[in-house]
């Protein structure tokens, strides 16, 4: 299937003050002036620099995410930061259902599924993510797993939209372990799969990323195998100077 223009995501998970965004986004922004990007690039920082991100990547192609978002749109939810909220500081994307929440937040495919809907009806694009344990590999059931999980924290209210999913190995993230480019190219398959069954041929460009220790070294090649329609990166997105490589290998 012939792929759309790849996007590359950086996830800063619980991570970075105002200084260290500067000194990126800086970074990032001489690079990409000077040679542009011929992929979709986007930062995913802490809720706290949305704004300050969305102020310095004005006037440049860099895209905005949040890393959740509770579901209901407003309300006595102490702590919590809704769709609309995101969309209001100036993001465009927010990443729902990372195995992060899933495991520390005992977050449902219900659940997810709910925050990617409030994403879609706010005006984000959301990047659903999905991943087996090892304990899940293990035992054979990597691709069973992840066909569920789409099954179930994709809503229809996708279909159409601007959206992505992301596959992340639970045990690959972090630990600098990745799946082969074989064991890759078989859940995305089995990805697209699921989702052209859940959603119809409305949603076959979305893209599918992969995720999981994406590093310089390894870019290339996990970008260049079907169905890998771009990269959701954490540690490597850190600093531009491991961020750069990975967005010019797309
Ligand atoms: P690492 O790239 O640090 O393994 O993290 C992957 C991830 O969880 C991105 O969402």
């Amino acid at each position: 299937m012939k792929q759309s223009v790849k996007l590359i995501a950086g996830n800063w998970k619980m991570n970075g003050l105002a200084a260290d965004l500067s000194a990126v986004v800086h970074d990032l922004k001489l690079a990409l002036q000077a040679e542009p990007a011929s992929c979709r690039v986007a930062i995913c920082p802490p809720a706290t620099l949305i704004s300050r991100l969305a102020d310095a990547v004005r006037d440049h192609p860099i895209e905005v995410g949040g890393q959740d978002c509770r579901a209901e749109s407003h309300g006595a939810y102490t702590g919590g930061v809704s769709a609309a909220m995101l969309k209001d500081a100036g993001a465009g994307l927010v990443i729902v259902g990372h195995s992060e929440r899933r495991q520390e937040f005992g977050e449902t495919d219900l659940l997810v599924s709910a925050k990617a809907e409030a994403a879609v009806r706010a005006g984000l694009a959301p990047i659903v993510c999905v991943g087996e344990t090892l304990q899940q590999r293990e035992a054979g059931r990597a691709v069973e797993v992840v066909r569920g999980q789409i099954m179930n924290s994709l809503p229809q209210a996708v279909t159409g939209q601007d959206f992505a999913v992301a596959y992340e190995p639970v045990w690959a993230i972090g630990t600098g372990l990745t799946p082969t480019l074989e064991q890759i190219e078989e859940v995305h398959r089995a990805v697209r799969a699921a989702m052209l069954e859940r959603l119809g041929l409305a949603s076959a460009a979305a893209p599918i990323l992969y995720g999981g220790s994406v590093k310089p070294e390894n870019a290339r090649d996990i970008l260049a195998v079907p169905e890998v329609g771009g990269a959701l990166v954490g540690g490597a997105s850190l600093k531009a100077a491991d961020f750069l490589p990975i967005i010019r290998a797309a």
